[in-house]
């Protein structure tokens, strides 16, 4: 009666399971350790640019400054979207951002010059073009969100601050562009997360590069996962912009009395601080102050002593990413495409990586349903 011979019990969620071998992400959990192909994320936040990273996880090393200067040009001629896809956008009804974005990503692939080409040439061009796009699709949709024309993208800017450009329609201050650089820095790649997960499952069946990032969308899009950011600002902006802190105390601790998930809070494999909360806790402060708006911060920070008081639980990478997006001036609506915006890097080197050593994903699973075997009824004897 069971499934594989003598297998093993599976563990929910595939807890600590290694499921794939990896040369991209290295992940500590204990020791709050997160590394780029070894390059340590403080390093990267501090010194690299999102480009840079790009081509990190694309090739496994840091570019040469003709290596860079190449992508950032492959990145500035593939950033503008077909006018097919901007009829698509306009076509959709209002709604949730990560919907818009599931299907406008669907909505490239019929536009990709490299649509039908499944060559590793092919699906590199493919990775460089849709991150490139990403951005400028969701910095559209926000604009659009707000009545505003589209944009075009500018080669001279970069990936972070073409983003802002295009969303405001103004230039960017150098402060802005390198916290949103630092963010989508943060933000690249994460291991085997779930939608990282989603999107090599998907490539294992040598399906195209664009259905895996759909795959990918749809998984980040769950309130688990990238869905969270976007539910912390919620709770803060429910909490009130102007209430004492006492009162985020109360909404709190009325939402863990209730059992309640605190979002931002919590995560598979760290047991300790979150590296990117590290930089997302003092971004958020930091442009909190400057932006006059430090109210967000103080109410987090309150939250975090709670959380961590009550149920030992650290903030992860969404947590303090939500008052800082809303300090720069991002609605709430964006706050989980802007993470895809970045994750796409992740999620192309991920699918790359698994084109070129692929085997089928098919793994089994324990059975728990009924005795076999039933005897057929027809259905007036049911
Ligand atoms: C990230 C997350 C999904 C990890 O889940 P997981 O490893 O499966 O852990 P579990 O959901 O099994 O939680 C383990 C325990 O911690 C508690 N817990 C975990 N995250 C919690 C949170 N954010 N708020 C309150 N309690 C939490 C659970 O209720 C559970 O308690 P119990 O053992 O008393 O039932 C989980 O922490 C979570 O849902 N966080 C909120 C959503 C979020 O921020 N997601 C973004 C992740 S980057």
């Amino acid at each position: 009666m069971t499934t594989p011979a003598a297998a093993p019990k599976p563990k929910a969620g595939l807890e600590d399971t290694v499921a794939t071998s990896s040369a991209i992400c290295y992940l500590d959990g204990d020791r709050g350790v997160l590394a780029y192909c070894g390059y340590d994320i403080h390093d990267l936040a501090k010194h690299a640019t999102f480009e840079d990273v790009c081509y990190l996880l694309w090739h496994r090393r840091l570019p040469t400054r003709a290596e860079l200067g190449d992508l950032q040009s492959q990145f500035a001629a593939g950033r503008a979207l077909p006018e097919g896809v901007i009829r698509a956008m306009r076509s959709l009804p209002p709604g949730d951002g990560m919907d818009a974005l599931r299907t406008l990503t669907s909505v490239l692939a019929h536009y990709d010059a490299d649509a039908s080409d499944h060559s590793p040439q092919a699906n590199y061009r493919k990775a460089v073009r849709l991150t490139a796009q990403l951005g400028t699709l969701v910095a559209t949709m926000g604009r659009m969100a707000q009545g505003g024309a589209p944009i075009a993208p500018d080669p001279v800017l970069g990936q972070a601050a073409n983003f802002l450009y295009m969303l405001t329609g103004e230039r960017p201050s150098a402060l802005a562009t390198r916290a949103f650089d630092v963010a989508l820095i943060l933000h690249a790649d994460h291991e085997l997360n779930a939608s990282t997960f989603a999107a090599r499952v998907a490539a294992a069946t040598l399906t195209d590069l664009h259905s895996t990032i759909v795959g990918a969308i749809g998984a980040l899009k769950g309130p688990l996962h990238g869905g969270a950011n976007a539910e912390v600002m919620k709770l803060l902006l429910d909490i009130g912009k102007d209430a004492p802190l006492e009162r985020a105390e109360e909404a709190i601790r009325t939402k863990l009395a209730r059992k309640e998930k605190i979002p931002g809070f919590g995560h598979r494999v760290y047991h300790t601080e979150d590296p990117r909360a590290t930089h997302l806790r003092q971004m958020s402060k930091d442009l909190g102050q400057r932006a006059g708006q430090p109210q967000w911060f103080a109410m987090s920070q309150r939250i975090e002593a709670l959380v961590k008081a009550e149920k030992k639980l650290n903030p992860n990478v969404d947590f303090y990413s939500a008052s800082t997006y809303h300090v720069l001036g991002i609605a709430i609506d964006l706050f989980t495409p802007i993470f895809a915006v970045s994750r796409v890097s992740g999620w192309t080197a991920h699918v790359l990586e698994q084109y070129a050593n692929n085997r089928l994903i098919r793994p089994r699973a324990e059975y728990i349903g009924p005795e076999y075997p039933q005897r057929y009824l027809p259905v007036e004897q049911r």
